[in-house]
């Protein structure tokens, strides 16, 4: 079944208010006549207002976040919640990112109430599992991805799946240069497909899911010829306004 691409750079700790207004106005120009590929971008939480403004009057690119917080309101100091996501405009936001499980020690439990959060407030989660480079030599890449998402399908269901995007990042492949193949990517993604359709067929069958790490605009045509591969989740190259759009493109051609 058809599903739409979609595209979606992830900023990291990158960028300040002059740069953020710059790749936005590149990005436009780039992706103005895209249609076969949805597009999303995740600047610092900082630059969201600058974002909104500069993607004011156009529907091609839409706003994300990199993360957010599980309380809505109240004495938490540092939070951001999903209410002030969607007050900027913000869609599609990114949770689980191997850099917060790792630096900021994020649980798949923790992970599945931000999701749950997201569900709430209308919101796309954007789910990046994944597995280290010593779980995958030890053959517990599919252990490893099964465990992250058991956490969303186990609490909230297999429905919950419905509109959201998942982003297969294995580790070892972010900002190493060294890129899943798109065979190797392709097996896990079918994997995943398949275990949430151990759950529900329909529900599998309309998830997107993104592959991440080490995407370029050299090696995203390939990775897009697979099946199961129904975009990619873009850190380092989605910086440069040339490169993403070459990406986006890449996508928006395999899918058509
Ligand atoms: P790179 O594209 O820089 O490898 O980062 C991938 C990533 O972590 C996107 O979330």
């Amino acid at each position: 079944m058809a599903r739409r691409p979609l595209v979606m750079g992830n900023w990291k700790l990158n960028g300040n208010k002059a740069f953020t207004k710059e790749l936005i106005e590149g990005l436009k120009k780039e992706l103005a006549d895209v249609k076969g590929c949805g597009v999303a971008i995740a600047p610092p939480v900082m630059y969201l207002a600058e974002a909104e403004v500069a993607l004011a009057g156009q529907d091609v690119i839409a706003l994300g976040s990199q993360n957010v917080d599980l309380n809505v309101s109240g004495a938490f100091t540092g939070d951001i919640s999903t209410e002030m996501l969607k007050d900027f405009g913000a869609k599609y936001i990114i949770i689980g990112h191997s850099e917060r499980r790792t630096y900021h020690k994020e649980s798949d439990e923790f992970i599945a109430k931000k999701f749950a959060a997201l569900k709430t407030a209308g919101l796309v989660p954007v789910l990046c599992i994944g597995e280290t480079e010593s779980e995958n030599e030890a053959g517990q890449t599919e252990a490893v991805v099964s465990r992250q998402l058991d956490a969303v399908l186990d609490t909230l269901g297999a429905e919950a799946f419905n509109g959201a995007v998942i982003a297969y990042e294995p580790v070892w492949a972010i900002g190493t240069g060294k890129s899943a193949t798109p065979a190797q990517a392709q097996a896990v993604h079918a994997f995943i497909r398949g275990h949430i359709a151990k759950k529900s067929q329909a529900v599998a069958d309309q998830v997107i899911i993104q592959y991440g790490g080490s995407v370029n605009d050299a090696n995203a045509a390939e990775l897009f010829t697979q099946p199961d591969i129904d975009g990619a989740l873009v850190g380092g190259a989605s910086l440069k306004a040339p490169a993403f759009a070459v990406i986006v493109k890449a996508a928006e051609k395999a899918k058509a």
